[in-house]
């Protein structure tokens, strides 16, 4: 391997310019070359390549966003977009590629990989942390402060106007960051795909918590929990079954996918990115660097994005015992 690409593809997230810095620090040292490709697969396809030294990456580590951009390629979804971005790598004499995204990004890999046998290491990036075979996806920490940080100012003017809150935060199939966020910011309620706890039992709890002296508070609701009502229909649900309450929405939104990474982040990225290049550079393919207990972890790509995902459901008890 003398040739190594880096792109960064789907949803954006803080730590992505970390990892892509290690990925080019690491390739210098070991004296590889390395190429940026912009706007993921669909820059792969367009052939939008940046060649990338050590100095290229300069000043990134703090860095929210992604130096490279990103995009969800529908272009790379058809054999016709796939053979474009092989001819693309072939021409620029590239022999292996490092995907930092999430499991879009990696089913794109694996599909990739499987046609044009280009091998290929995933770095798991993704605010959402669904990702199989890591504790932690790059930016999930990121996001999850910024989630408390909002919902702690939401809890200042809910306290003053003695209101009740709806906070929806991302996360379309996970409840990751609902979930930490929820338990971290004392969250009266939280709701998450992957259970239906049932919108009587909130009913419940806030009825207990006026009853107990309660004056605001706060639920945290996931972008795709199951209750099958968005968060505005759940403000509404409650002001129409518990008129005591005077309600508010805020969706939290993009801003999480943005600002400066955690050093908790930035470190992750640094190891992962380290990790990546030096499985391409000893002939690995289809492999996702990760985290497991503490220690730089590979899993078969494929496992990543089909090994499911699994709440902390202690969190969920820690939390229900908290609204005591
Ligand atoms: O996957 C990350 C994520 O931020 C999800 O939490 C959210 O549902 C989705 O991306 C939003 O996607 P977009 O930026 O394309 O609107």
């Amino acid at each position: 391997v003398k040739k190594i690409a880096v792109m960064t593809s789907g949803g954006d997230s803080p730590g992505m310019n970390a990892a892509i810095r290690s990925v080019v620090r690491t390739c210098a040292y070991y004296r590889t070359e390395c190429i940026g490709i912009y706007r993921g697969y669909q820059g792969m396809i367009e052939g939008d390549f940046v060649s990338l030294t050590a100095r290229s990456v300069n000043n990134i580590i703090n860095k929210g966003g992604t130096i490279l951009k990103s995009a969800r390629s529908q272009e790379f979804r058809t054999p016709e977009g796939r053979k474009k971005a092989h001819e693309n790598l072939i021409e620029h004499k590239i022999d292996a590629l490092v995907v930092i995204g999430g499991d879009g990004s990696f089913t794109g890999g694996v599909v990739f990989n499987k046609e044009y046998n280009f091998p290929i290491i995933g770095i798991p990036g993704t605010i959402d942390n669904d990702i199989y075979g890591t504790s932690h996806t790059l930016g999930y920490d990121t996001a999850l402060n910024t989630a408390v940080e909002a919902i702690d100012k939401i809890r200042d003017t809910a306290s003053s106007h003695n209101r009740l809150f709806f906070v929806e935060v991302m996360g379309r199939d996970a409840g990751f960051i609902a979930l930490n966020a929820g338990v971290g910011a004392g969250a009266e309620e939280i709701l998450i795909p992957e259970e239906d706890l049932g919108l009587e039992r909130m009913l419940e709890s806030l009825k207990k918590s006026r009853r107990t002296g309660k004056s605001s508070s706060i639920v945290v609701v996931a972008e795709g929990d199951r209750s099958g009502k968005n968060v505005y229909e759940l403000a509404n649900y409650v002001e129409e079954n518990l008129p005591e309450y005077e309600v508010r929405v805020s969706v939290l939104g993009h801003m999480q996918r943005g600002g400066a990474p955690s050093c908790f982040d930035r470190v992750l990225a640094s190891r992962l990115g380290v990790k990546a290049v030096e499985l391409l550079l000893d002939g690995k393919t289809n492999l996702m660097v990760g985290l497991k207990d503490n220690e730089v972890a590979s899993t078969d790509l494929e496992k990543a994005i089909k090994g499911g995902h699994e709440i902390n459901r202690e969190l969920l008890r820690v939390s229900d015992i908290m609204t005591t």
